[in-house]
């Protein structure tokens, strides 16, 4: 499942607790403030980006890890040029960001609106 450690989304299960000593870790259940949902949760409830949930944590964490490095200007595996700006986050740039968050129950296309209206873009 990804996490966040201070901010930086990785899966929590190739990597060990005692090496994050003094970090920052952030779980799907750390995302919400008292009884609000993170803009994200929330996105995701409102676009039904999930169907069975099972990967739905990750894919939150994750999505809200991806929009930091995008913003941060971070390219992803498919930038062309390295010396220019991050590419805009087109829906098949949000996907790319994404692959390695897998959803068996395919919710790839409400996964992609809840993280466009996140990000402030049109859905
Ligand atoms: Fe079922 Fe993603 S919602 S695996």
């Amino acid at each position: 499942c990804t996490v966040l450690v201070d901010g930086r989304r990785i899966n929590s299960c190739l990597t060990l607790a005692v090496m994050h000593d003094g970090q920052s870790v952030t779980t799907i259940e750390g995302l919400a403030l008292d009884d609000n949902l993170h803009p994200m949760q929330a996105a995701f409830v409102e676009h039904d980006g999930f169907q069975c949930g099972y990967c739905t944590s990750g894919q939150i964490c994750s999505a809200i890890g991806m929009l930091a490095e995008s913003r941060e200007g971070m390219p992803s595996y498919v930038t062309d040029d390295l010396t220019q700006p991050a590419a805009e986050l087109t829906d098949a740039e949000i996907r790319e960001r994404m692959s390695g968050n897998i959803c068996r129950c395919a919710a790839y296309p409400n996964i992609v609106a809840a993280i466009k209206q996140t990000a402030g873009l049109p859905t």
